[in-house]
């Protein structure tokens, strides 16, 4: 096996036990210690990523708002940590905005996002003094306009628009072309800024677009700002008001193989930051605040899963396929879009990787794989596999198909061990379950 590589946290490194450490943890010890699956996260490659974001963007001549893309990956311990790098969070429910809350943001550092956002959410988030509601629908606006009515509570606005790029990614992650649920249709984005400007209680900060997600070019996400901003233009001949903030969503992507080639943060960041002063100079506007919301590109290759080797079965002409204790509840990506992985063998690292496996969950889907093959060393029950690249879109994702608990998930520091999610239990499961009464069954 490799060590180093770009899907691996920054912290692993080999033990001279032959097993895999992540800075002073041994991960296979610390399998023993709390069970498996187990999502881990590295403390130091969480903070590289967000102070890479941060370094990048610093060039930006106007001012920046990093947010983090909490559906990534929520839990308290991550959004404070979160909180204390300087970013923002976005949320998309009101369940992740009081995740946001217990972790300590202060409502104008919150982003409220969603394409759905029910009366309720929508009062949260104004009672929480939100920094920014991003406004998906003229229903939602509707909706909006009789709570501020009703209340008396003021908003800030972002108008979510649809700015008709195609970027190539997987098909369930687009979001920047015309058809998709996401976003006001341009056809309706001039109405929706007008009744925003006729509402006293309503700011209208600005506009936003996310193209997609596990995006490898820069291109889509420069192209998405020059198209905001030429939309900012032509609203501001209609109404007379110019944006404060140009919000253009998430999306960069990250290796998760070696056939994975996403392009450097550094690149991004100075494309976009040219193309944005090029953009407003040409339409004499002063720059705007830029927002951004990555989620996987911060948090992804921190994580990582580790699982139990329970069942190997060998069928005979055809292949070997080892058996762990997790699967498609704890990462459901590879049975949603096909999504690869990279594994080792935690306390094998050494070895030579001379055997060919499938690795395959425990959950009742033929189509539970994790990785459909692998080259690992000879496996044996009980046997420690890591599987790299797993803290976007894992935790966040999980379910409790076949009743299975939720992983639990723990904080890997240079010198200790921190819980962040405890492992749920049978119990958690059967507790919103009701009884019929008796009479029914007789
Ligand atoms: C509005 C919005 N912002 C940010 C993100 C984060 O995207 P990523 O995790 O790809 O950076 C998403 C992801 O779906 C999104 O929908």
């Amino acid at each position: 096996m490799r060590i180093s590589q770009s899907w691996q946290p920054i912290s692993l490194r080999y033990g001279d036990n032959g097993h895999l450490w992540l800075a002073n943890t041994d991960l296979h010890a610390l399998a023993q210690d709390k069970g498996t699956p187990l999502y881990v996260l590295d403390l130091a490659t969480l903070m590289a990523r967000c102070q890479a974001y941060q370094q990048c963007f610093n060039a930006y001549p106007g001012k920046v708002q990093l947010v983090y893309a909490s559906k990534a990956l929520s839990c308290v311990g991550v959004l404070q940590l979160m909180h204390k790098l300087g970013f923002a969070v976005d949320v998309v429910s009101g369940g992740e905005l009081l995740t946001a809350f217990k972790a300590g943001l202060p409502g104008e550092k919150i982003v409220f996002h969603g394409n759905n956002k029910s009366r309720a959410e929508l009062l949260d988030a104004l009672m929480a003094g939100t920094g920014r509601i991003v406004i998906d629908s003229l229903d939602e606006l509707t909706r909006l306009e009789s709570l501020v009515h009703d209340t008396g509570l003021p908003a800030e606005v972002l108008l979510r628009v649809v700015p008709g790029i195609e970027a190539h990614t997987h098909e369930h992650i687009k979001t920047g072309q015309r058809d998709t649920k996401f976003g006001i249709p341009s056809e309706q984005v001039l109405e929706a800024v007008r009744r925003v400007l006729k509402q006293p209680r309503i700011r209208f900060c600005g506009l936003h677009a996310h193209v997609g997600s596990q995006i490898f070019d820069a291109e889509p996400l420069a192209q998405c700002a020059e198209v905001l901003l030429d939309l900012a233009a032509h609203i501001e001949t209609q109404t007379g008001t110019w944006i404060d903030d140009l919000n253009i969503g998430g999306g960069l992507g990250i290796a998760y193989t070696d056939s994975d080639h996403p392009v450097a943060l550094e690149q991004v960041a100075e494309r976009l930051i040219i193309s944005i002063q090029n953009k407003c100079s040409q339409l004499k506007k002063p720059l705007p605040r830029l927002m951004l919301e990555p989620g996987r590109s911060l948090v992804a290759t921190a994580g990582l899963t580790l699982y139990s080797v329970g069942t190997l079965k060998e069928i005979l002409g055809v292949r070997s396929i080892a058996a762990v204790d997790g699967g498609m509840a704890d990462n459901p990506r590879p049975i949603t879009y096909g999504a690869k992985y990279t594994v080792d063998c935690v306390n094998k690292a050494t070895e030579d990787l001379t055997h060919k496996y499938r690795v395959v969950g425990k959950f009742c889907e033929s189509g539970d794989i994790l990785l459909k093959e692998a080259q690992l060393p000879k496996l044996d029950i009980g046997d420690v596999l890591v599987v790299y690249a797993t803290g976007a879109y894992n935790y966040s994702m999980a379910s409790n198909y076949n009743r299975v608990p939720r992983p639990a998930m723990v904080l890997v520091t240079a010198d200790q061990v921190l819980d962040l999610v405890a492992r749920e239990t049978a119990e958690d499961l059967l507790r919103h379950d009701q009884h019929l009464p008796p009479d029914l069954l007789k």
